[in-house]
């Protein structure tokens, strides 16, 4: 791992706002309300850096089914079937309801369980994890700042990007409920922007992203062919 090696997003235009990606080994907030493509760019990430950089990635959903997932991304071109060799993804959810004996474990500990084993097996250099609020949620956190701050601690010993997807409540700028924003090292913001009566368009911006210059501005996010793409807001 270089000093200054980073993860690329692989959104068209966004990455030059990040000095080029993420920072490798960084935990990133990917927040925003439903609708905002957050499933998207996090599996676009994985999808992209196992195609073109040979990177394994690992995706753990606890929100959404692996099939109705899958089929998601089939439709935007994204097939997880083009990258099956490099990127795992998890269905927590079915995990817990189809394991025997699973009952009384908790799901922090499936989740653990699932990140370190495919760490030793596949070795991803990055994980996306969908949702961090469901997580929490299941994980039925008795002191959630403690916990969360332990959580991201056993992350980081992973030694992967990570990417902890969050929904966010439309028109807020609140991006955890215990600290999550202090946690971790960025924090990107997809919204809804109402552009006048009738248009709505999806807005992107880093927030926060530790030893990067970016840009602190919001771009318009574009999704075409398979590509995600940041544009400069035309100011009307
Ligand atoms: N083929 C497509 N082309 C463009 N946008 C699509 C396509 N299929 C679905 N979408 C959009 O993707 C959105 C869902 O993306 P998703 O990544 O699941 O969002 P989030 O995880 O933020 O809720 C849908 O609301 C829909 O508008
Ligand atoms: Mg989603």
């Amino acid at each position: 791992m270089g000093q200054d090696d980073r993860i690329r997003t692989f959104i068209h235009g966004f990455d030059e706002k990040l000095g080029g990606g993420i920072p490798e080994g960084q935990i990133v907030l990917l927040a925003g309300e439903p609708g905002t493509m957050k499933s998207t760019i996090g599996f676009n990430i994985l999808y992209q850096n196992a195609l073109r950089e040979g990177k394994a990635g690992t995706y753990i959903s606890l929100e959404q089914g692996r099939d109705n997932l899958s089929r998601h991304l089939e439709q935007m071109s994204l097939s997880p079937h083009d990258v099956e060799s490099k990127v795992s993804i998890v269905d927590l959810g079915m995990i817990r309801r189809n394991l025997d004996g699973m009952a009384d474990r908790t799901w922090l500990e499936i989740f653990k369980m699932y990140a370190t084993n495919l760490k030793r097996t596949l070795n991803y250099e990055i994980l996306v994890v969908d949702s961090l609020p469901v997580l929490e949620v299941m994980a039925r956190f008795e002191n959630p700042r403690e916990d969360l701050f332990q959580l991201c601690e056993w992350i980081r010993d992973l030694h992967a990007t990570t990417i902890l997807i969050t929904e966010m409540k439309p028109n807020s700028e609140d991006f955890g409920k215990h600290g999550e924003e202090y946690l971790c090292d960025g924090i990107i913001h997809a919204k809804m922007e109402r552009v006048d009566d009738a248009n709505i368009q999806r807005r992107i911006r880093c927030v926060k992203m530790r030893g990067t210059n970016h840009s602190p501005n919001y771009f318009t996010l574009m999704f075409q062919n398979g590509i995600l793409q940041a544009t400069r807001i035309i100011a009307e």
